[in-house]
């Protein structure tokens, strides 16, 4: 009970199975004074595009963001030439016909499939979800007392979606537990709530080139798309805990300025 209490059981019930809880990890974007680390989403940005992006669309995201201030900040000669290797649909023309033309930084991100049945049907009957807010989308539940904090404004924690999206691509088991039968296009992986999850292991070691001197490892890999994927998901964070912060502060000092003229008022008061 006292262990529960902290939320320290790794193994919550999910279909029957063990699954794991995402770990929490230290990002560099989380608590008030968070804001997002370039490398790391420059890093993210290389694994979303050679991997993740040959299934899963990006629908929000335009070539000019990756270049936009708090992000990965590409220079902007560094987007145009990026834009230009995609091929977008554009039309109609004087003919009324459609036609494709390189992507400008000002287009969104191509989708690898026509539509979602295109995408279903390769991909075994599962659909790769959008990623332009998934990092959002996706959560996990921490126990008591942590939803409790988890809640309050200032020290609420944002970064379950990066955990959980971290975790997840590190959680496939080749073979599934003794005596469990999956069905084709499935995996086993043990973060995915009910275990089964339609999306083979995308990414292993050694996979993606990276050039500033960070080992090529899955456990990187995970961190740096999943940091890239919050970004996504939230450009903006950084200005809106400084918002908050701001906020905070200014409830502080007007807290003991009222305190000081309730004082003040009452003082003269004989009680
Ligand atoms: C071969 C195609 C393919 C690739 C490559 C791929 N995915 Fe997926 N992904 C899928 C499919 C299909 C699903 C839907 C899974 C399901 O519903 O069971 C999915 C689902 C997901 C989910 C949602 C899981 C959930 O909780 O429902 C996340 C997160 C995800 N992918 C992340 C990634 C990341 C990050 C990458 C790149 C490192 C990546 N994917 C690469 C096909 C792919």
């Amino acid at each position: 009970m006292g262990a529960a209490l902290l939320g320290a059981p790794a193994f919550a019930e999910g279909g029957g199975h063990d699954q794991l809880k995402p770990t929490r990890l230290s990002w560099s974007f989380a608590g008030f004074f968070g804001h997002y680390d370039q490398g790391q989403l420059q890093r993210g940005f290389k694994v979303f595009r050679e991997v993740c992006a040959n299934c899963h669309a990006a629908e929000k995201l335009a070539f000019r963001n990756l270049g936009e201030p708090g992000g990965p900040e590409f220079s902007e000669g560094q987007v145009k030439a990026l834009a230009a290797q995609y091929k977008v649909k554009d039309g109609p023309n004087d003919a009324g016909d459609m036609f494709e033309r390189p992507a400008r930084p000002s287009d969104t991100w191509p989708s690898p499939f026509a539509n979602d049945n295109a995408a279903r049907a390769a991909n075994g009957g599962g659909l790769p979800p959008d990623m332009s807010v998934l990092a959002k989308a996706r959560s996990y539940k921490r126990g008591f007392p942590w939803f409790v904090l988890d809640a309050l404004p200032g020290i609420q924690y944002q970064e379950h979606g990066a955990d959980y999206i971290a975790a997840l691509l590190q959680a496939y088991k080749d073979e599934p537990p003794h005596g469990v039968k999956l069905d084709a296009g499935q995996y086993w992986n043990e973060i995915m709530p009910g275990n089964r999850i339609a999306m083979p292991k995308p990414i292993s070691d050694g996979q993606v080139d990276y050039t500033d001197g960070t080992p090529a490892t899955l456990e990187n890999y995970s961190k740096d798309v999943s940091a890239f994927l919050m970004w996504m998901a939230e450009p903006k964070l950084d200005q809106r805990k400084k918002t908050g912060f701001r906020v905070l502060v200014f409830m502080a000092i007007l807290t003991g300025l009222l305190y000081a003229t309730k004082k003040r008022v009452w003082s003269n008061v004989p009680h």
